[in-house]
């Protein structure tokens, strides 16, 4: 957590409401220029609904989001994401009917660093299959195939929502990898993602989200030795 560090996001008390029910009751929170920042918590603790309202796929209905020193709370989502913010939710968005290369274009900018041969050389099988259509896609595949789609988009922070729930441990180890490489060429990261192991394979820091409000904070070294805290609000870590 150094204080040199500067943010590219910044959320600040943020609420959200579905009808009546008052699900983010204040969540702040930063995430550093290529920083790979982590947002743990339980079963309906607001994960989905945090990274919704910084993508403005939620509205908030209070607080502050700051990205790049613009308040973009309240923007309608695709204002958000020409602006760079690009969330891959948890249904990944493929086109079944069309085939990945075109799938892939639907994300295309011009100006973008990240064109096809770029997401190719990340993601080999995509470029074995993009002949093939959406549908035929394993799970994996298609996951692959929805971060790809982000990167063409240009993202400034690219936001995933459980990435690999459900995948085979060989696909996680490769998706893994490619987020690394990700990371590396400079894109911050937001993560949601219920498997501890990859999040702390990736992370520079952590949250903690419980009942809609951010209850702990830790980088990763200090979170993986913290056995209590990941008992305590996540219920594992009592090796
Ligand atoms: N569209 C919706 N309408 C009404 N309530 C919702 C809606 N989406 C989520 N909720 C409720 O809001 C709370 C937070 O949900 P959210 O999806 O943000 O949790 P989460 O931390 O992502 O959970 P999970 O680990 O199950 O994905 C939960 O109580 C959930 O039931
Ligand atoms: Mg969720």
């Amino acid at each position: 957590m150094s204080g040199a560090r500067n943010n590219i996001l910044e959320v600040e008390k943020l609420h959200a409401h579905y009808g009546k029910s008052h699900v983010l009751q204040g969540v702040s929170m930063t995430v550093g220029e290529a920083e790979l920042v982590t947002l743990l918590g339980r079963n309906g603790a607001g994960k989905s609904t945090t990274l919704k309202s910084i993508a403005g796929a939620v509205t908030p209905t209070s607080g502050r989001v700051r990205f790049q020193g613009a308040d973009i709370a309240g923007m309608p989502a695709h204002r958000i994401a020409t602006r760079g913010v690009c969330l891959v939710p948890e249904h990944r968005g493929i086109f079944k009917l069309l085939t990945v290369e075109e799938n892939l274009l639907l994300g295309l900018r011009r100006q973008s660093p990240w064109q096809l041969d770029d997401i190719y050389r990340i993601f080999p099988r995509l470029k074995e299959r993009r002949r093939n259509g959406g549908g035929q896609l394993s799970g994996g595949e298609q996951q692959m195939l929805a971060i790809g789609r982000a990167l063409m988009n240009h993202p400034r922070l690219l936001i995933l929502d459980e990435p690999v729930e459900g995948l085979a441990p060989v696909i996680v180890e490769e998706i893994v990898a490619q987020l690394k490489t990700i990371k590396a060429a400079g894109v911050a990261i937001l993560l949601v993602e219920q498997n501890l192991e990859v999040c702390v394979q990736l992370a520079d820091r952590h949250y903690i989200v419980e009942q809609g409000v951010i209850v702990h904070e830790a980088g990763n070294e200090a979170f993986m030795a913290d056995h209590e805290v990941k008992d305590r609000y996540l219920g594992v870590g009592l090796a």
